[in-house]
């Protein structure tokens, strides 16, 4: 059992998961496309021909997924808001139906004494939108903050707990640059300039969320970071390792913590920034903590043969990788707590995401024993007690994910859940990872 006592008393336990990847009901009560519903249906795009259109189904079953957050103990849950629910056209009219879908989940986890963390972006944007030029588009991000303001009158009397954007590096390099998610696009300055704009929308959300609740917010953007290592000591690799740094982990933090875009990038991209008067101050808008979601770190060696970045990732040394080849190494998130609040001054830190896909099976009694997952989450967990003991202000941790769900290009193969979703009837059945956590969390209590 991790030794949890470092941790403070009020810590938030939570777990999280995003609209898209469990809600299905993809044309229920007026929702319209978004960018992920257009790529599902582009060949070859999602292994095995994948969609979200049922996911979990959790639009319909979302009582069952509050029955798992209370097998499970949690203080919090973490999920996000489909825009294309709420207003399904990117702009204009709002769906009442659809936020009301929201409205009822807020409701129901309160009376559970379950606090929401609410994700107003976590991918899908609206396919209208992307017809105008999506994140390439500056006006997005006004849309968005209307978005933002629309959401915080109608939840903000009740969520006190928002991120803006999640991960907005997958939405610009992964979905822009590399071409593997959303919307698909494989262009280095389309996606340079779509960071950008994710950017001023994560600016622009925060002063619509501030303005627009009744209640005072706590507001946060979350960032995937992964600690970045030299392959070698040659002076090509560690300088592959500062532009892999830039790229992954400052090209978010600096800008949101006041410093700018970092020269380096700016020099490296080759990408003139569509900066206006005042982006900066916009951008740099004062939050109330970082989402910090992590999962492997990386390690990199020089490599021409990667136009812009030279960089590439080499298979990092640990024995054990998940099913996604993903390394485990829970020292990079203690390293990545303690760099954010000793090199960013970070005040306030959640992990906002952290876990592990794995080929899970249940027995014949509908049992599912997942050592390696469980495993995972001790030694992470033990990291984040490492950082606190260091001085670290970590006030929470949410573990990716309350359940089995889409994982995106890599379609329902990989299972993250602490609980097993049974796909063809969406049963849900708690894992030995989730009822491990349960009783960490009791124990926390307990002290
Ligand atoms: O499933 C994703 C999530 O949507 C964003 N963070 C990483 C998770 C695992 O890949």
């Amino acid at each position: 059992m991790v030794e949890l006592s470092p941790l403070r008393q009020d810590f938030v336990w939570g777990t999280a998961t995003s609209a898209y990847q469990i809600e299905g009901a993809i044309d229920a009560d007026g929702r319209l496309p978004s960018i992920w519903d257009t790529f599902c249906r582009v060949p070859g795009a999602i292994d095995n021909g994948d969609t979200g259109d049922v996911a979990c189904d959790s639009y319909h079953r979302w009582r069952d997924d509050i029955d798992l957050l209370k097998q499970l103990g949690v203080d919090a849950y973490r999920f996000s808001i489909a825009w294309p629910r709420v207003i399904p056209a990117g702009s204009g009219a709002v769906n009442a139906a659809g936020l009301d879908y929201y409205d009822r989940l807020v409701d129901g986890l309160l009376a559970e004494g379950i606090k929401p963390f609410v994700t107003l972006y976590h991918w899908d944007l609206p396919q209208a939108l992307q017809d105008l030029g999506g994140w390439e588009n500056r006006d997005t991000a006004y849309r968005f903050s209307e978005y933002a303001a629309v959401v915080g009158a109608k939840l903000g009397d009740r969520v006190r707990d928002w991120a803006t954007l999640n991960e907005p590096l997958c939405s610009a390099w992964i979905g822009h640059w590399e071409g593997r998610m959303a919307p698909g696009i494989t262009d280095p300055a389309i996606a340079v300039r779509a960071s950008y704009n994710l950017l001023l929308a994560h600016g622009l959300g925060v002063a619509a969320l501030r303005e627009s609740s009744p209640e005072p917010a706590s507001i946060g953007l979350v960032v995937n970071l992964s600690g970045i290592e030299p392959a070698s000591d040659s002076a090509a690799d560690i300088r592959a390792a500062q532009i892999a740094d830039g790229h992954i982990n400052r090209w978010w933090l600096d800008p949101v913590f006041g410093r700018g875009f970092p020269a380096d990038m700016v020099q490296t991209y080759g990408v003139e920034l569509p900066e206006q008067p005042g982006d900066a101050e916009i951008i740099a808008a004062p939050t109330d903590f970082v989402g910090l979601n992590y999962y492997f770190r990386q390690i990199v060696k020089a490599d021409e043969s990667v136009p812009l970045l030279g960089f590439s990732q080499v298979p990092g040394p640990n024995a054990e990788h998940t099913m996604l080849d993903w390394e485990v190494h829970p020292a990079g998130l203690e390293e990545l707590i303690l760099r954010l609040a000793k090199e960013y001054g970070a005040e306030k830190i959640y992990i906002t995401e952290n876990g592990s896909a794995w080929v899970d099976e249940p027995d014949a009694s509908f049992a599912v024993d997942d050592p390696q997952r469980t495993a995972y989450l001790e030694g992470h967990l033990a990291a984040c007690v490492r950082a606190v003991q260091q001085g670290a202000p970590l006030a929470g941790y949410f573990a990716w994910s309350l359940m089995d769900n889409f994982e995106w290009a890599y379609g329902y193969a990989p299972r993250f859940g602490l609980s097993y979703v049974d796909y063809p009837t969406g049963t849900r059945v708690m894992k030995t990872s989730g009822k491990t956590y349960a009783n960490l969390i009791k124990s926390h209590r307990a002290l």
